[in-house]
């Protein structure tokens, strides 16, 4: 299995926002999470993506518990095999378009040349060939989100993690990013979990998953 939770739980305080969790996602599924505002939803995205660490139970992926390697290796780990999009891009604002699809793979330390063609081809297959050498602080929204989207893929991730991706974006970026979203994740056979409280978004996922009481409830709205 790419990732399994088993009885996982997670804290603030005193207050458990995830109980006795159980998931399971394999590669190249595409998993909508779904859920209230509040619900917990961030939080358990921030546990696959080993942003944070559970205080119950266990998350692994690849077999190995997140909440319980070393720093060091749940940094590779975050680096090779997990990418992340938020709802508001996190693009670098001093580096190009071209540059911030490639820094991932610079980081990895990866040859200038792969890390070049690489970013070449997910800004064709994002269409943002044209503009590869722009400042990100020039693009439009839905723009932005499709960089965040190439430069996640660009280490070929086995899951990749989207916390309410279009939550910032009009109707018709928002569409357009969900589609490139599915079409590349299948293309590259990453694994996605996409965070929503939308149905539409949810839509271009074949499994749903409800978040409430802090557990998982797969299919159809409890
Ligand atoms: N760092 C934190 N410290 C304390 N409480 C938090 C923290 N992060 C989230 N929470 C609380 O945990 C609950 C779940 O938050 P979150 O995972 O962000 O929900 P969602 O993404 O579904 O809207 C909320 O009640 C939120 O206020
Ligand atoms: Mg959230």
């Amino acid at each position: 299995m790419l990732l399994e939770a088993k009885g996982l739980g997670k804290r603030y305080g005193t207050r458990w926002v995830l109980k006795d969790l159980d998931l399971q996602v394999a590669a190249g599924d595409r998993v909508a999470l779904l859920g209230p505002s509040g619900c917990g939803k961030s939080t358990l995205l921030n546990l696959m993506g080993g942003l944070d660490r559970g205080d119950e139970g266990s998350l692994t992926l690849d077999g190995e518990d997140l909440g319980a390697v070393s720093a060091k290796r749940l940094a590779r780990i975050r680096r090779e095999r997990l990418g992340t999009i938020f709802q508001f891009f996190h693009l670098l604002p001093a580096l190009t378009v071209r540059e911030n699809v490639e820094l991932p793979l610079r980081m990895a330390g990866r040859p200038a040349r792969e890390a070049r063609a690489r970013a070449a081809e997910l800004l064709e297959a994002v269409g943002l060939i044209p503009r590869a050498e722009a400042w990100t602080p020039e693009l439009s929204g839905g723009e932005m989100q499709r960089v965040a989207v190439a430069r996640a893929l660009a280490p070929r991730p086995a899951l990749l993690l989207a916390d309410e991706p279009t939550g910032n974006l009009d109707r018709e970026n928002g569409e357009s990013v969900l589609a490139l979203l599915a079409r590349l994740t299948e293309l590259e056979g990453a694994a996605l979990v996409l965070v929503t409280h939308s149905e539409a978004a949810a839509s271009i996922c074949p499994r749903r998953l409800h978040l409430l009481d802090g557990r998982i409830q797969e299919g159809a709205r409890p």
